[in-house]
């Protein structure tokens, strides 16, 4: 087939799945910002796109076009230096128009993918991942239990270590490298290459560029100044959020127990019961104590210091007796 058989159709095949991930990384830049101007609705979108059909079968196709553009550019780059044979390593007079990123897009992609496996790691795995593995909470090292779906609480984790800003913004200088190069390319490689269009095709490819992931690079900062102060975990409205959602998931198996009772006074269903009320209090008082020391060390920076409502931690779970049926 022509497109997979020929160098340009290949070269396409680049083109077409590296414009897709730029609309993809334009997408999720958009939703980033959702995280800074509204925390809890953040968090809403994120349950929204959890593991439900419709996302999972975006993130299929996106991994997919991940997997295409990465295998084709190993295959691009083999030809190239198969073609240039023993010449890649004489000294040439490089035309100044062949950009350092345009040398160096296999080393440059190796970055964004190193920077992506870290991703990964932090937020995909703790929250889709788990989904998918029919998971309701991640538990942290502290033993926490968060909903997987409360994107701002894997912020508070991910970027209340030092080194992940330090990782974020060299994934995100690679990033720009690379996609800089690679969105004017792709209308080369199309056949759109014209002297008057190039040059404003490389002007457009900048400035897109430029501000999604200087906008990227922003809310890294910002979330690493919030998280910081704890401010995911101690603010009262997000941990209100995630005691609402981990009450849910606690009601139903609630519920479960309590429909799957012989009758009224089935000891094993009490007992199961009592447990999972003891388990529950068990996760609200670590709530309870989520953020407090962040406030503390506030207080005696602002003194005098106010304090602040209590965390809505009940729920219906607590007193409740097996169904009578
Ligand atoms: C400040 C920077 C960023 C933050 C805070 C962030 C945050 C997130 C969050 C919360 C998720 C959702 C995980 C889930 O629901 O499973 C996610 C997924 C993802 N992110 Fe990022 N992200 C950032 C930058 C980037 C960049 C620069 C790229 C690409 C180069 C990227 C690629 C992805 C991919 C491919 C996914 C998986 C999408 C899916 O589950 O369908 N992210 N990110």
């Amino acid at each position: 087939m022509w497109l997979t058989s020929s160098s340009i159709g290949r070269k396409l095949i680049m083109s077409i799945t590296g414009a897709c991930l730029v609309l993809f990384v334009t997408f999720h830049v958009l939703m980033n910002s959702v995280a800074i101007l509204w925390p809890a609705a953040y968090n809403t979108v994120c349950a929204f796109l959890g593991a439900n059909w419709y996302a999972l079968i975006a993130c299929a196709g996106l991994a997919l076009l991940f997997v295409i553009h990465i295998l084709y550019a190993l295959v691009l780059t083999m030809q190239n230096r198969n073609a240039r044979g023993a010449d890649r390593y004489a000294v040439t007079s490089t035309p100044k128009s062949v950009e350092w990123s345009s040398k160096n897009m296999l080393v440059l992609g190796i970055v964004v993918v190193a920077f992506m496996v870290v991703h990964f790691i932090q937020f995909w795995y703790k929250m889709q991942c788990q989904e998918i593995l029919g998971h309701h909470f991640y538990e942290t090292e502290t033993g926490l239990l968060l909903p997987v779906t409360a994107g701002t609480a894997f912020i508070q984790l991910a970027f209340q270590e030092w080194w992940t800003l330090v990782v974020y913004l060299v994934g995100f200088a690679a990033l720009w490298l690379h996609m800089n190069h690679g969105f004017w390319s792709m209308f080369q490689s199309a056949g759109w290459n014209n002297t008057t269009w190039l040059p404003r095709l490389k002007k457009i490819s900048c400035a897109w560029t430029t501000i999604v992931i200087g906008l990227f690079a922003v809310q890294a900062v910002w979330f690493a100044y919030q998280a910081h102060n704890g401010e995911y975990f101690k603010n009262t409205e997000l941990k209100n959020q995630y005691i609402e959602q981990v009450g849910k998931v606690f009601q139903e198996r609630f519920n479960a127990i309590q429909q799957s009772a012989k009758s009224q006074y089935d000891q094993e269903a009490m007992k199961q019961m009592q447990d999972l009320r003891q388990e529950f209090m068990a996760v609200m008082e670590k709530y309870n104590q989520l953020g407090k020391e962040e406030e503390k060390a506030a207080a005696v920076e602002e003194t005098p210091a106010t304090p602040e409502a209590p965390a809505q931690n009940d729920t219906t779970v607590v007193n409740q007796q097996p169904a009578n049926n």
